[in-house]
């Protein structure tokens, strides 16, 4: 049995021990019915989350929020930068000092990699890292682990077909690293200019992580557990052209998926990479992976913010 989570900022997976994760999605579990609305929780009454949104964002802005409000708690904050003082030249610092005179934990989501951990360094509440440029989503990533355990069963002796954008996505940064402290084999299908970084690949080496390098779709997803989707990414591409080079690259469509029981996720938001016929499938899994966020952000909520 698992007792207790000792992190006090949530900025990157690689902080986190396994029985950290084993805790967070054990006590996601216990989550779920305050989650679904059918138990209400004054764990957080009279607490404040100061939510500072740089980047744009759906899920991860209004899973946080609901979170801290199925908590009995409320939120402040921006979802962009206009109508806020950094219109007027505040700097990204001088921001989180005023937030943390007013609330009791920060939620942060920032183009720039490493600003979670900048300011994490600089204010005396907690902070949690929504997503930093190409760097980490650490909280995307545990609902992404929570997803497959509770659809799977368990996490070791998955097979996982990872797809897309592996240079420039931070959820498969974040997820590899997580994955890698169970007894996985990962298949990393990308284009050669895509594919994930080297520094990420000796690490996982390091790691005993086993996994292969594949460029084509189809020819790899008939013997994995999951097949996780994601966004080729045009807002990360210094040059455009680059980008039209790749785009449309992988597309999965239902009669892809003919006698193949893997689930389906992708972070979202999707572009063409997922065919809306394969919503209808039982593999598909990401719109309960987006709910799965609000239970796995209480857990952590619930785990850093002190009463
Ligand atoms: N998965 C994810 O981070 O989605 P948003 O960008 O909508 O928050």
């Amino acid at each position: 049995m698992i007792m207790s989570f000792n992190l006090e900022n949530i900025i990157s997976i690689r902080d986190f021990k396994k029985s950290d994760v084993d805790y967070i999605l054990d006590l996601a579990d216990e989550m779920v019915p305050i989650a679904k609305s059918q138990q209400v929780c004054h764990k957080k009454d009279g607490k404040l989350l100061g939510v500072m949104f740089y980047e744009p964002s759906t899920r991860t802005r209004l899973s946080f929020e609901t979170a801290m409000k199925r908590l009995g708690g409320d939120v402040i904050g921006f979802n962009q930068k206009q109508g806020t003082s950094v219109e007027k030249g505040e700097v990204l610092y001088d921001t989180a000092q005023i937030i943390s005179q007013y609330a009791d934990a920060i939620v942060l989501r920032h183009d720039m990699a490493g600003a979670a951990r900048f300011i994490s360094q600089n204010v005396d509440i907690p902070v949690v890292n929504a997503g930093d440029g190409p760097g980490q989503h650490p909280t995307q990533t545990l609902l992404d682990l929570y997803t497959m355990k509770s659809e799977i069963g368990e996490l070791n002796n998955l097979k996982i077909a990872i797809v897309g954008d592996l240079k420039y996505g931070r959820t498969v940064h974040s997820l590899v690293y997580a994955l890698a402290m169970y007894n996985v084999e990962i298949k990393f299908i990308a284009p050669d200019e895509l594919q994930m970084p080297p520094e990420i690949l000796d690490d996982l080496r390091k790691l005993n992580c086993k996994y292969s390098i594949e460029t084509t779709l189809l020819d790899n997803i008939d013997d994995v557990d999951v097949i996780y989707m994601t966004r080729i990414q045009k807002e990360r591409f210094p040059d455009p052209k680059e980008y039209a080079k790749v785009k449309g690259k992988y597309r999965l469509k239902a009669a892809n998926l003919k006698d193949n029981d893997a689930i389906v996720m992708h972070p979202l938001p999707r572009v063409d990479e997922i065919n809306f016929d394969v919503d209808k499938l039982k593999n598909a899994m990401y719109f309960k992976q987006a709910f799965n966020g609000v239970p796995v952000r209480m857990a952590l909520l619930d785990s850093i913010i002190k009463d």
